[in-house]
């Protein structure tokens, strides 16, 4: 949840944040229950919508207008906040935008100072999501590859719990690994010794499961084993990248996404885009994993050139990104 203040730029714009996470709820049972999830949102939003007004010292009146997450994901989730969010637009007689998950995502590094200016490339790095995406400018999206099975969360998230590391496994399978030996294990870079900008992690995660049934499964191991397995996806991601931005023929590339919370991802991405004279760019580590702010942010820029959604409760569970209209072809 959040407060954007299109008056102001930049961080300074974000008058409040507050980010309730359900991790402790999904770790209980190693996974996502769609229908807690659901219930817990129900619980959780009105309070949570207090919280962020109080934070930012402003009534409910003062809002001018609402943007909820529409899409893609989980329909009763995304059912709770269109609810919420269109209720709330109706009471207060103003516009409402439903914003694509992704998109969120892809525009949070421009909420940072000197944001990079499309075109340039997005690698799109969620629990649900392993994208490139040519962005030709805001809201113009073209998709350059993307998985074929786990998205690299995903893979770090089951690897983790494979090596008996609780929910969600992937900020503590990249903890564990700084105390690996880089080289002490070695995985495949899948999909790397062929062209196209598709990637595929599902084998990666069977070979970490074979290394360490067939280990001595000591805390090292597990360490060593953490270390080669982000190894690994790390300069899988490097790899296309590099062939994303020559195939689109810039040298800016912007990551998003919870794996962009990464440190060895973004040290490798950064180091790649100064060797061809260009930039990485990140948001900071709070607005890469799912957030409120991006959302808001993601809104604002729809409802200022004037997009609004229609006043039902409609969600996208399934929305493809390029659908979405450009930014700058929106009627003002
Ligand atoms: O974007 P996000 O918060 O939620 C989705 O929309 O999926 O991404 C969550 C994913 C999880 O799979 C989590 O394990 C992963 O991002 N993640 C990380 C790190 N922090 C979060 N993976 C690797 N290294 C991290 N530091
Ligand atoms: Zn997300």
């Amino acid at each position: 949840m959040a407060v954007y203040d299109t008056d102001l730029a930049g961080i300074d714009a974000l008058r409040a944040h507050a980010v309730y996470s359900q991790i402790a709820l999904h770790a209980e049972y190693g996974g996502v229950v769609p229908e807690l999830a659901s219930r817990d949102h129900v619980r959780k939003l009105l309070p949570l919508i207090r919280q962020t007004l109080d934070e930012a010292g402003m009534a409910i009146n003062d809002i001018d207008g609402v943007a909820y997450t529409a899409g893609p994901g989980l329909v009763g989730a995304l059912l709770v906040g269109a609810g919420v969010a269109r209720s709330l637009a109706w009471a207060l007689e103003i516009p409402a935008v439903g914003v694509h998950h992704m998109e969120g995502h892809l525009l949070a590094p421009l909420m940072e100072d000197d944001p990079p200016q499309a075109p340039f490339v997005a690698l799109l790095v969620s629990g649900g999501h392993t994208q490139l995406v040519a962005v030709d400018a805001i809201g113009q999206y073209r998709l350059l590859g993307e998985t074929l099975d786990d998205a690299a969360g995903e893979a770090f998230d089951k690897t983790a719990k494979m090596m008996g590391l609780p929910y969600p496994g992937g900020p503590q399978l990249a903890a564990l690994a700084e105390q690996g030996r880089p080289g002490a294990y070695r995985f495949s870079r899948p999909m790397t010794d062929r062209p196209g900008l598709d990637f595929s992690f599902s084998g990666l995660k069977t070979q970490v499961l074979l290394a360490w049934r067939d280990s001595d499964q000591s805390d090292q191991t597990r360490a060593d084993i953490a270390r080669g397995f982000e190894d690994a996806v790390v300069e899988t991601l490097a790899i296309k990248c590099g062939r994303a931005l020559e195939a689109a023929g810039t040298n800016v590339i912007v990551v998003a996404g919870g794996v962009g919370a990464n440190k060895r991802l973004r040290a490798r991405l950064q180091e790649m885009a100064a060797r061809l004279g260009g930039r990485a760019c990140f948001p900071r580590p709070a607005l890469c994993t799912d957030n409120g702010a991006m959302i808001a942010f993601a809104g604002a820029l729809r409802l200022q050139a004037g997009q609004r959604s229609p006043p039902t409760v409609d969600v996208t569970p399934r929305w493809d990104m390029a659908t979405l209209p450009a930014v700058a072809d929106l009627p003002h």
